[in-house]
């Protein structure tokens, strides 16, 4: 998709379509909706829409009006933003993200939204609508013979202020978009056609077209380098595991901090010997949604080029059982030296992830994040609203906190404490790998966290807000990116 800014005013915009949100104000005062523009002409087109109680400015309510009098504009789409008084860069987002998906449907191909005049800081407003567009026109439906292929090429951005910043704000944005997509795209393939191999290619091939270094190692060196955790999963599948580790060290960072992402990349996850029931198995072909996510997070910084150091490190392999997997009961050496007894194979997500986390502080990185579909606890205790957040350092997680809000996604932290660790306590090894059904989020992370050992960490659980279960107005049923906006975010902060 084409993006493009244009200070010109809106009523001599020619476009296939001219997009403004309205807002609902709802009170005495302001009984009817707002237009947010200050555009005459464009006001005056609405106006009948609003006198009429057409328009009311409820969330995502579309009105489109043909061949508007006095605007250059084929059509113009009123769509509703909420309420006033909520509405931040966050509903922007989403209504964008509605817009482009109400105007794709229509086999409309391109657009010019206006920045909505209500006093929003235009810079975040114009890295919202961007953000928003590129989620909205994304579809899932890759492999249907009749793919209508409707999509949205261009968008262009009516904005107010100064050219060069919005522009850099514009470019920034396009970059985020692209790579949650990118991310989306992995997600969504099946696991015969991404397997370990498959995902590791798809990471040596963004790293080389965007100037990273990538190494990706298989069986030989997960046993070599000790990943015996990692291993205990891999060695149950006839396709090879993948260790991907992508190296952003720009010239001009300093040597710390480094920043470790580490994605769980369960291509699929048949639960193993401790088999999951076949009734939703199918879902398991996002298991490696982590993976995916650090994926898009450092194509996305490699572009953005932020100063500061990231290795990200994808832990690839297939959860099955076979005569080779292993087996409840087994007893496993971490590349840390901890011992793990396998309580529940299907408890796998961890195992990879804790010779992940293990290899990123080798590696020298000073702050890690996880982030896994770890969970169907997760999904339990935060539903596919928010994904889980977890710390075992405040000052990072308030740190992230606000570069989550900025990205504008859900999130939730929950507790870590060593309260907890009762429940991971095992008879024969250092730690059980699953701490049974109460509590299981906060468990699965206290495991983590026996390997994070004192270096910062953040762990995601993105179980439940990785897949969209519905379609929704400003997103497709399927892959949602969760994730990578944040982890941008994070690091460009912590670049200063
Ligand atoms: N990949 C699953 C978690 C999951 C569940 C992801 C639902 C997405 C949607 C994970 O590997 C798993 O199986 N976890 C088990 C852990 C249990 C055995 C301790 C779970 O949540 O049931
Ligand atoms: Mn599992
Ligand atoms: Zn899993």
């Amino acid at each position: 998709m084409k993006t493009e800014l244009s200070l010109s005013t809106p009523a001599e915009l020619a476009t296939e379509c001219l997009v403004t949100v309205a807002l609902d104000h709802g009170d005495k005062d302001q009984p009817q909706p707002s237009i947010e523009t200050a555009d005459r002409s464009l006001r005056h087109a609405a106006a009948e829409v609003i006198a009429n109680g057409e328009v009311t400015g409820k969330s995502f309510e579309t009105t489109l009006l043909y061949n508007p009098a006095n605007l250059k504009a084929k059509r113009l789409l009123i769509i509703g933003g909420g309420k006033a008084k909520s509405f931040s860069p966050f509903e922007l987002r989403r209504v964008a993200g509605a817009a482009v998906r109400s105007l794709k449907a229509r086999s409309i191909r391109s657009l010019a939204f206006l920045v909505p005049s209500n006093g929003l800081n235009v810079d975040s407003a114009v890295r919202a609508i961007i953000e928003g567009a590129f989620v909205g026109n994304f579809d899932p439906d890759t492999y249907k013979s009749d793919r209508k292929d409707q999509r949205i090429d261009a968008v262009t951005i009516v904005a107010n202020g100064d050219h060069t910043r919005l522009g850099r704000a514009l470019e920034e944005a396009r970059i985020i978009g692209e790579s949650q997509n990118f991310t989306r795209q992995l997600v969504n393939e099946p696991s015969n056609r991404m397997t370990p191999t498959a995902l590791a290619e798809h990471a040596r091939e963004m790293c080389a077209d965007s100037g990273l270094k990538c190494e990706i190692y298989g069986a030989e060196k997960i046993k070599d380098l000790k990943m015996g955790a990692f291993w205990s999963v891999a060695q149950g599948s006839d396709e090879p595991p993948a260790l991907v580790i992508m190296r952003y060290e720009p010239e001009d960072a300093p040597p710390k901090p480094m920043l470790g992402l580490v994605g769980k990349g369960i291509t699929f996850d048949t639960g193993g010997i401790s088999i999951k029931p076949a009734d939703g198995m199918e879902k398991m072909k996002y298991d490696m949604a982590g993976g995916a996510t650090m994926i898009g997070a450092m194509r996305a910084l490699s572009l953005l080029r932020p100063r500061i150091r990231v290795i990200g490190i994808v832990c690839a392999t297939e959860n099955m059982p076979s005569g080779h997997a292993q087996k409840p009961g087994d007893v496993q050496i971490a590349m840390s030296g901890k011992s793990i007894e396998i309580i529940n194979t299907d408890a796998e997500g961890r195992l990879v992830l804790a010779d992940g986390l293990h290899y990123a502080r080798q590696l020298g990185c000073t702050h890690l994040i996880d982030a896994a579909t770890l969970t169907g606890a997760c999904v339990v205790a935060l539903g596919y609203v928010n994904a889980g957040v977890f710390a075992n350092n405040d000052e990072m997680y308030q740190r992230f906190e606000r570069a989550r809000e900025r990205a504008g996604e859900k999130m939730w932290r929950l507790p870590l404490d060593e309260e907890y660790k009762e429940s991971i306590r095992s008879n024969i090894a250092d730690i059980v790998n699953s701490g049974g059904r109460y509590g299981g989020a906060v468990t699965a992370a206290m495991f983590l966290k026996e390997f994070a050992e004192d270096t910062p960490w953040l762990h995601l659980d993105i179980a439940g807000t990785a897949w969209m279960e519905e379609n929704k107005p400003w997103i497709a049923k399927g892959p949602s990116g969760i994730a990578v906006r944040s982890l941008v975010e994070f690091a460009k902060d912590f670049a200063g």
